[in-house]
């Protein structure tokens, strides 16, 4: 009996043995979750540099959450980051390993949790985990890292690879994954095809449709490929990761991305600056915007943004109003087509001035905003609705002359209000009372 029990034991040892050291079996075992078969083979890919391409949903946050505590638990002493285009995001994984851990026999193997200045877990073993956003490359100066999980890396600009990541991982020769939804050919899309390529051997890389998650219901997939269309251009990139361009896109991704910036978001503006405000009105389900950019000089810099829906007029109305006195006396204008008008009424103390739509006026006013996007006149911090709205913005030839829209399915309430506070900036003005120094 007793020797049973000594040989069970050292079987059970054995198997503790081979659980930490697999990847997959360590989260079945200690994270309580049995990884889907696309994401056994990416937790079990020893290769220093991984990039894979994956659909919205696809588990993408979670497969990366259960592999950094497996290193972080089997690699005493590592130093991991996690990095995301905004600090939102890098959370999201974050939170994610700490809540996994928390239901965890593992959570006896933390030291401790911080959310302040940055998330950042320590383990009792020495490895420490860290979330950030790429948005502010300044402050990740200095840090050295083994290892780099970038999410939505196809948003992360490449200068922050070649002057942020590499630097971080050159004392330890350290590795990297970048994880994210395919947009445009940039740094995500050549490390794609340096991992297909068998040139590169450090390299490898993977492209997953949505659909390969079994826990996302299949309805849900169909409903999104009704809604946009199978050959639409977002139900290629965001479901099935291809890396496709639109051709009929009215904002280059090289464009947009190019603006991408880290630009320090405001409650009110500071003295002797020039605001200008756009607003986008919300009409039946859509969404109302408000943009404000800072436009004292060029480039522009987008320092307010807000986007909500089903909020009563009259809200809106104080809210313009008070984000006309907060920044400086901004010019505002706004969407006055269908329920602007009245609304236009009620603003007429500010000052604020209504663009009427039609279809030539529409492509006018977005042609500026395209001007500026492309001459690079523009610097918006990373926030998904916008970056996702202009990227499937599109135009169509129409026997009527040109027509621009979001594509079929999407909103376009994010380019609306920042096209009109480009716009309003053409004719804003200092304030009476400006103070020169
Ligand atoms: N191995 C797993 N076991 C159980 N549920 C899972 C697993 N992997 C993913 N999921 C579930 O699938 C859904 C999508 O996962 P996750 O949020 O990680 O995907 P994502 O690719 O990061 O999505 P997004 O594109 O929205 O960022 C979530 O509900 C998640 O809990
Ligand atoms: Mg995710």
């Amino acid at each position: 009996m007793i020797s049973d029990t000594i040989s069970d034991l050292g079987k059970n040892k054995k198997k503790i043995r081979q659980a930490i050291r697999d990847p997959v079996l360590f989260t079945q075992a200690f994270l309580n979750h049995v990884p889907h078969e696309a994401q056994k083979l990416i937790l079990r890919d020893k290769h220093q540099f991984i990039t894979v391409v994956a659909g919205r949903r696809f588990g993408k946050t979670k497969a990366m959450a259960f592999s950094a505590i497996h290193y972080a638990i089997t690699h005493p002493g590592s130093i991991q980051f996690i990095l995301a285009p905004s600090y939102n995001q890098a959370n999201i994984m974050f939170w994610e390993i700490t809540t996994l851990l928390s239901k965890s026999i593992l959570v006896h193997l933390v030291e401790r949790v911080y959310k302040t200045p940055f998330s950042k877990i320590i383990f009792k073993n020495g490895s420490e985990i860290h979330a950030r956003s790429t948005t502010k490359p300044e402050y990740l100066g200095g840090h050295k890292a083994h290892r780099v999980i970038l999410d939505e890396a196809a948003y992360i600009p490449n200068e922050v690879i070649s002057q942020v990541v590499e630097p971080m991982l050159a004392d330890v020769n350290g590795s990297w994954i970048k994880i994210g939804t395919p947009f445009g050919k940039n740094h995500f899309y050549d490390s794609y095809l340096k991992g297909q390529s068998e040139e590169f051997e450090d390299y490898s890389s993977y492209k997953f449709p949505s659909t390969v998650n079994p826990h996302i219901s299949q309805e849900f997939i169909e409903k999104k490929k009704h809604e946009y269309g199978e050959n639409s251009i977002i139900f290629k990139t965001e479901y099935l990761a291809e890396f496709v361009e639109d051709q009929n896109a009215v904002f280059s991704w090289q464009d947009i991305q190019k603006n991408i910036a880290s630009v320090e978001q405001l409650r009110s503006g500071e003295p002797n600056r020039i605001y200008a405000i756009g607003c986008d009105l919300a009409k039946y389900q859509d969404y109302t915007v408000i943009v404000v950019l800072d436009v004292t000089e060029t480039p522009f810099r987008l320092v307010h943004f807000e986007r909500f829906n089903r909020r009563p007029y009259a809200e809106t109305i104080l809210k313009l109003k008070e984000l006309y006195r907060r920044f400086n006396y901004a010019k505002v204008l706004i969407d006055s087509s269908g329920v602007g008008d009245p609304i236009l009424e009620e603003l007429q103390d500010i000052g604020a001035e209504g663009y009427v739509f039609t279809s030539k006026s529409k492509v006018q006013l977005i042609q500026r905003l395209q001007a500026a996007i492309e001459n690079g006149e523009i610097r918006y911090p990373y926030i998904e609705e916008l970056i996702k709205e202009l990227q499937f913005f599109e135009y169509q030839l129409t026997r009527q002359g040109i027509k621009m829209e979001a594509r079929q399915g999407f909103h376009d309430d994010c380019v609306i209000a920042l096209a009109l506070a480009v716009n309003a900036a053409e004719t804003s003005v200092p304030p009476d009372d400006w103070e020169f120094f």
